[in-house]
């Protein structure tokens, strides 16, 4: 009797993670990645990876490199080298420093002025509004209210926002899931 081969779909997509220095993107993907956090703070130099393997169903599972690029590359010019052929993305900010929220801007057009999919859409990105715990203070400026940043993701072409903490681990998944979501639907 003919056994029936199920098809398995396998994908592997680079995903970068950029925003200010000190905002969280080290401890938002070792939380992902690893299921871990820690208070103390280390720069990263450069870049760093991590994989990321995802059953997403029962047929389709997904690897995601992740890119965690140095805050400080913003000044650098390397940002260019570490994009290229990324499928999506996470900006992130700090919900207890306006100014990582301002910056949050200069992030997205550096990465849409310097990658595209295949298509020359820019690539699907989501915006992460980390330490929602509280932990530090809240300076909320901009980003107070639902609708404005409901608003302000559709103005910068973000697919969408999250509150998220990787100290407390709220909505890194979800983040994650929902861009997973919107770089499968590019394919
Ligand atoms: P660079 O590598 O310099 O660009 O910084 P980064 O964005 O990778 O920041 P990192 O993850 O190293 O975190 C900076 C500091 O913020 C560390 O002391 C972390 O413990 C702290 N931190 C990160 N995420 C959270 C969070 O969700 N809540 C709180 N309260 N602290 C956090
Ligand atoms: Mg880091």
């Amino acid at each position: 009797m003919a056994v029936e081969q199920q098809k398995k779909k396998e994908f592997l997509f680079k995903v970068l993670v950029i925003g200010e220095l000190g905002v969280g993107k080290t401890s938002i993907i070792k939380r992902y990645v690893h299921h871990v956090f820690s208070h103390g703070y280390r720069a990263t130099i450069g870049v760093d990876f991590a994989l990321k393997v995802l059953g997403w169903d029962a047929d389709t599972t997904v690897r995601l490199q992740l890119w965690d690029i140095a805050g400080q590359e913003r000044f650098g010019n390397m940002t260019r080298v570490y994009y290229k052929e990324a499928v999506g993305a996470m900006v992130v900010f700090d919900v207890t420093r306006a100014t990582t929220f301002e910056a949050v801007s200069k992030w997205k057009h550096d990465l849409d002025s310097k990658v595209t999919l295949p298509s020359g859409k820019p690539i699907p990105t989501v915006l992460l509004a980390n330490k929602c715990d509280g932990d530090g203070g809240d300076a909320r400026g901009e980003w107070s209210d639902t609708a404005q940043l409901d608003r302000y993701c559709r103005d910068e072409g973000f697919v969408g926002w999250f509150e998220t903490s990787a100290k407390e681990n709220i909505n890194v998944e979800a983040a994650a899931q929902l861009l997973v979501q919107r770089i499968l639907a590019n394919d």
